[in-house]
């Protein structure tokens, strides 16, 4: 069978990227990372990726272009240049254009560091922190054109704890991102799923065939 080729966006350390690659190479995750794009050159997640040797890694500068519009058209003609199945956000700070979106939907996956709906936004786990909740997480989802708003994939959840800064609560709530999000890519290559609502109904492999 042949593998699904992914595109991972990343705008920074690129933890998330790493251990979808480390899966990869342990023979965890069926998929070929074909394609890394980052908005940023400084990114960590480019020098990770290169190193893992990914065929294609890109540094898609914005200021290169006029408008989000234009940017996201050309990262839409690199994911089809590719032959792209999956685009993967880890850690991608910009906010996809809704053209982008709607070129590939039920197409994109994000995972973003809370229990959604609670704390949309850049800054999930200080608002997590600020509000006093006790357990917080993250949540893999399908990307729509409404900001961490679509269907929802996988969650899982952390204490908090009193003592936490945003530091200490982002590394336990990491440490969860890291078991979900290549069990879950996996699980999309590999099971099917149904849309019921907003419920992502997953179907295992066998009920497939
Ligand atoms: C993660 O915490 C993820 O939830 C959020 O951005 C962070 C990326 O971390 N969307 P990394 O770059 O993968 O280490």
């Amino acid at each position: 069978m042949n593998r699904s080729s992914i595109a991972i966006f990343a705008s920074g350390r690129g933890s998330n990227l790493q251990v979808i690659l480390d899966a990869v190479q342990a023979g965890d995750c069926p998929v070929d990372v074909r394609l890394v794009i980052s908005d940023r050159a400084d990114a960590a997640a480019l020098t990770i990726a290169r190193q893992c040797g990914v065929a294609h890694v890109i540094h898609v500068d914005p200021k290169a272009f006029p408008s989000r519009e234009q940017y996201d058209a050309h990262c839409a003609e690199l994911i089809d240049q590719h032959a792209i199945q999956w685009i993967v956000l880890a850690g991608y700070m910009r906010i996809l254009s809704a053209p982008f979106v709607r070129r590939f939907p039920g197409r994109i996956i994000n995972i973003h560091p809370s229990i959604l709906p609670a704390f949309t936004g850049a800054h999930a786990i200080e608002d997590a922190l600020r509000y006093g909740v006790k357990v917080s997480g993250c949540t893999v989802h399908l990307v729509d054109e409404v900001l961490d708003g679509g269907p929802i994939l996988a969650q899982a959840v952390v204490p908090v704890h009193d003592d936490d800064s945003v530091e200490s609560l982002h590394a336990r709530i990491q440490q969860e991102e890291h078991r979900i999000y290549p069990a879950t890519l996996k699980r999309l290559v590999e099971a099917r799923f149904q849309i019921d609502g907003r419920r992502v109904i997953w179907q295992q492999p066998s009920q497939t065939a």
